[in-house]
C-alpha cells in the first residue's frame, strides 16, 4: 500500500481501542520476569557454552603475536576466536569499525578475542590468561584539541552537512542584538538496561542468533555479509529487549562473536558484553563544540541565525548532526548551519537517542535564554515571535505537516505556572535554596520509513499480528495491537502480537522516533489487504463494510469475523510505502519544556524540583504509554543536563568511567514530579494512522530548561555540558 496524499476519514479515526490508555500486553510477562530476554533462551539454545569479550588494551596500533597457550589449557575452556583463525570476514554496513579487531586496533576495549568455556567463570577466567603482545600507536583522542582539523563530512541519511540562506555576515553584523556563544557538551554512554547480549546456534549452514537488536533486518544483512554467508541462511530473534537508544540499532560484538564461537565449539554460544566494557567497546554519543550567533530586532524577532559544529570520529565515521533542529525551528531570512567532523581514534560514535537534536537543543535553547535576557523579552513569548509555519530554509512553498509549538509552548506555560517566574536572576529563596525557573522549546524530526505485517484471523475471531518490528520497552506490543484491534472490530484482547523474528514481514524497526508511526502504519495496510478479503468472503462490498464487534457488517447482514476465516484460518500480507510527502512537507515534532530547580545556596548542589512540558506529536496511539515513553526521555534529559558525561582519557584514548557506579545517570530520587500534556494534533500527511514519532521528542530541549533554571536560580551561565557543582561554585 503506498501512502502519497493526505489520509481523510479511514477506520483509526474510529478511535475505540487506538488513542486509548491501555496497559502494556506484554507488562505482565515482563514484571513477573517470565518474558524471555536474549540471554536467557536455553529453551531455543539448549546448553549453551558460554563466551567472554577479550578487549583491545590499546585505543590505536596492531597486534603483534597472540599467545593463547596458558588460555587454552585453563578448566573449561572449549574454544578461543582471534582474527588468526576466524576465517575471513567483511565489516558490515552499520559499523565503522570492525567488531572483531586484529591485527590492526581500531579503538580501546575492541574485541580481539573471545574465549569459550563450560561455565561464565571459567570464561572469564581463561580471558585474564590470553597473552596480546601489542604495538601502540599514536592516537588523536581529544576534540578540542583536533577541532583546526576537522573537515567538511560527507551527507549523512540524506542529510548535508552545511545550509546556508541568504547573507547571514551582512544580517548579523547589522543585527540591534545579538548573542555568539560556544556550548560544549559531553561524550554519552545509552547506560540501557539489558546490556549487549546474544545466544547463536548453527544448525548445519543456518545460523540463528537469539539477541537483543533494534533493527533486525537490518541485523540480517550485516551479519550475512560480515560472514559472508546468504541472507536466507541468518535468522535474527528478537522478542524483547531491554533498552536500546540507540545502542542496539546495528549487531555488536556479542551477536558475531556468538556466532563465530558457535561455529568454532560445535554448540551453541552466549555472551554478553560486560557492563564494564560496553561505553569502549559499543558506541556512544559523541561529545560536540557548538558556536551559535543569533541576529535579532530590539523585540527578539531573529534576521540572522548560525549554528556550526565539531564533533569527532573514528575513520570513516559520520557527524552528530547537532544543527538539524536550527534548519526548520525558527524564522530568520538569513542562516548557516555546518557540521565540521575531525578523526578521534575513540571507540565509536553513532546514534543516541534523538542523535542531532538532543545535543543541538542543549546549546540553541540556551542561545534563546539568553536572547531573551539581551531583549527582555520573555523566553516563552520570544519563542513565540520566532515560530514559523514553513521550513525556513526552503520558504513558504515547503509547509510544516503540522507544527503546535505555539500551542505547546503556551498550554506548557499555563500549566506550569510560567507566569509565577522572576525574569531576575538569583531572587528567589526558599531556605537554603535558591529557585529558578527554565524552558525549552523541543523539537524531533518526524520520519517515516516502509514497514511491513501480515495479520490473520482464526476460526474463534483471534487476530495474530506477526511483523520484524522490535519493542524496546517503549510499548509497541501493545500499540500494533491496538492497531488491528481497531481495524478488525475486536478487542485488544483479542490480538496476539509477535514481534522480533527476521521471519516475519521486514518492519521499520525501533530507530529515530519512527517505529510507533511506521510499524503501525504497516499492521494498517495489512489489515486493509485482510478486510478486502474477509468483505469478499462475506460476498460484501470492501467499501461499505464495516468491522466492530467480532462481526463483519454490510447494512444490516453480518457474518462472525472466525466463521469467515475457516478452519484454516485467513491471512494477509502488505507493507506501507510512502511516496514524496516527506519532500513536500516539512515533518516534525515539538513541544516545550518546563523546569523549576533548587540550587544549594553553600554547596552549589542542584536539585530538580518539578518538570513539565507539552507536546504536539500527532495522534497519541497509546497515551499512558507514550506518557512514559516521554518522562523516560525527559529523564534522560536531566541526566545530560547534570550529570551525563564520559570523561576520555586524552593520554590512552579511552573513557575512563565506563561503568554504572562512575557513569552517573539520574535515579528516582533526582526526578520528584513530571507533568506531561499532550497537545490535540493530527497529522494527515504522516502517515494513514495520523501519528508522529514521540520516543525522542522528550530529551529533546529538556536539558535546556534544567540549564536556564540554573541561571534563572543563580545567574550563573553555564555553556559546558554537564552542569556540576565544580562549574557552578
Ligand atoms: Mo535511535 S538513537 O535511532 O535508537
Amino acid at each position: 500500500m503506498k501512502f502519497d496524499t493526505p489520509a481523510t476519514t479511514n477506520p483509526i479515526d474510529r478511535g475505540r481501542v487506538v488513542g486509548i490508555p491501555h496497559d502494556r500486553i506484554d507488562g505482565a510477562a515482563k514484571v513477573t520476569g517470565t518474558a524471555p530476554y536474549a540471554y536467557e533462551r536455553h529453551d531455543a539454545a539448549p546448553k549453551p557454552a558460554y563466551g567472554w569479550i577479550v578487549g583491545s588494551a590499546i585505543a590505536s596500533g596492531t597486534i603483534r603475536s597472540i599467545d593463547l597457550k596458558a588460555a587454552e589449557a585453563a578448566p573449561g575452556v572449549l574454544g578461543i576466536v582471534t582474527y588468526e583463525n576466524a576465517g575471513p570476514l567483511e565489516k558490515g554496513d552499520f559499523n565503522t569499525a570492525r567488531l572483531l579487531g586484529g591485527p590492526k586496533v581500531e579503538h580501546y576495549e575492541q574485541a580481539v578475542a573471545l574465549v569459550v568455556a563450560d561455565t561464565l567463570e571459567n570464561a572469564r577466567d581463561a580471558a585474564k590468561l590470553v597473552q596480546i603482545d601489542f604495538a601502540p600507536a599514536t592516537g588523536r583522542f581529544d576534540l578540542a584539541g583536533e577541532r583546526a582539523n576537522a573537515v567538511k563530512p560527507k551527507a549523512s541519511f540524506g542529510s548535508e552537512p552545511d545550509t546556508s540562506v541568504g547573507d547571514f555576515d551582512g544580517a548579523f553584523a547589522k543585527a540591534a542584538v545579538k548573542v555568539d556563544q560556544t556550548y560544549t557538551t559531553p561524550d554519552q554512554s545509552h547506560a540501557m538496561m539489558e546490556p549487549h547480549a546474544t545466544i547463536a546456534a548453527w544448525n548445519g549452514d543456518m545460523l540463528t542468533l537469539w539477541t537483543a537488536n533494534q533493527m533486525v533486518a537490518w541485523g540480517v544483512g550485516d551479519v550475512a555479509k560480515t560472514l559472508k554467508i546468504k541472507k536466507e541462511n541468518v535468522r535474527i530473534v528478537s522478542p524483547y529487549i531491554g533498552g536500546g537508544f540507540g545502542s542496539k540499532l546495528f549487531v555488536r560484538a556479542d551477536a558475531l562473536l556468538a556466532a563465530l564461537g558457535a561455529r568454532q565449539v560445535g554448540r551453541p554460544v552466549k555472551v554478553a558484553i560486560a557492563r564494564p566494557q560496553i561505553p569502549n567497546n559499543t558506541t556512544h554519543r559523541p561529545a560536540t563544540i557548538q558556536r551559535i550567533r543569533l541576529g535579532a530586532d530590539r523585540n527578539g524577532v531573529i534576521d540572522a541565525i548560525a549554528h556550526d559544529v565539531w564533533s569527532g570520529d573514528l575513520p570513516g565515521g559520520g557527524p552528530e548532526t547537532a544543527a538539524q533542529q536550527t534548519r526548520l525551528l525558527y524564522r530568520g531570512a538569513n542562516r548557516i548551519t555546518t557540521h565540521r567532523l575531525a578523526t578521534l581514534d575513540l571507540p565509536e560514535g553513532n546514534a543516541m537517542r534523538a542523535p542531532g537534536e538532543a545535543v543541538g537543543l542543549l546549546a540553541l535553547e540556551v542561545a534563546m535564554d539568553e536572547l531573551a535576557e539581551a531583549c527582555g523579552v520573555d523566553p516563552v513569548e520570544l519563542r513565540i515571535r520566532n515560530d514559523v509555519q514553513f521550513d525556513p530554509e526552503a520558504g513558504p512553498q515547503r509547509p510544516f505537516s503540522s507544527r503546535k509549538l505555539v500551542e505547546c509552548l503556551r498550554q506548557g506555560a499555563d500549566r506550569f505556572g510560567w507566569n509565577r517566574r522572576n525574569p531576575k536572576p538569583g531572587q528567589v529563596r526558599d531556605g537554603r535554596w535558591l529557585v529558578g525557573m527554565g524552558m525549552a522549546s523541543a523539537f524531533r524530526n518526524n520520519l517515516v520509513q516502509t514497514s511491513g505485517a501480515r495479520v490473520g484471523v482464526d476460526a474463534e475471531g483471534r487476530v495474530t499480528v506477526e511483523t520484524d518490528m522490535t519493542d524496546i520497552g517503549t510499548g509497541t506490543y501493545t500499540i500494533i495491537g491496538q492497531t488491528a484491534a481497531e481495524m478488525l472490530g475486536v478487542p485488544l484482547e483479542a490480538v496476539t502480537v509477535k514481534l522480533g523474528d527476521s521471519r516475519f514481514p521486514v518492519s521499520a524497526g525501533s530507530g529515530g522516533q519512527w517505529g510507533a508511526n511506521s510499524s503501525t502504519a504497516g499492521v494498517y495496510a495489512a489489515c486493509m489487504a485482510l478486510r478486502a478479503k474477509l468483505a469478499e468472503k462475506a460476498g460484501f462490498a470492501a467499501d461499505q463494510t464495516d468491522f466492530e464487534d467480532g462481526l463483519v457488517k454490510q447494512g444490516n447482514r453480518s457474518q462472525k469475523l472466525g466463521a469467515l476465516a475457516g478452519r484454516e484460518g485467513l491471512w494477509a500480507e502488505d507493507k506501507m510505502e510512502y511516496g514524496d510527502l516527506e519532500k513536500r512537507y516539512a515533518q516534525a515534532t515539538f513541544g516545550a519544556h518546563f523546569c523549576e530547580v533548587g540550587v544549594d545556596v553553600d554547596t552549589a548542589e542542584v536539585r530538580i524540583r518539578r518538570m513539565g512540558g507539552a507536546f504536539a506529536a500527532g495522534r497519541i496511539l497509546n497515551p499512558k504509554s507514550a506518557r512514559s515513553q516521554v518522562i523516560g526521555a525527559m529523564t534522560m534529559g536531566a541526566g545530560a543536563a547534570l550529570m551525563e558525561e564520559l570523561v576520555v582519557d586524552t593520554r590512552f584514548g579511552f573513557f575512563v568511567n565506563h561503568d554504572m557506579a562512575e557513569y552517573q545517570v539520574p535515579v528516582h530520587a533526582d526526578i520528584p514530579q513530571q507533568d506531561v500534556l499532550f497537545v490535540d494534533e493530527l497529522d494527515d500527511k504522516s502517515s494513514p494512522m495520523k501519528a508522529k514519532g514521540v520516543g525522542e521528542l522528550g530529551i529533546c530541549g529538556a536539558g535546556a530548561a534544567v540549564a536556564n533554571a540554573i541561571y534563572n536560580a543563580t545567574g550563573v551561565r553555564l555553556r559546558d555540558y554537564p552542569l556540576t557543582i565544580d562549574k557552578l561554585l
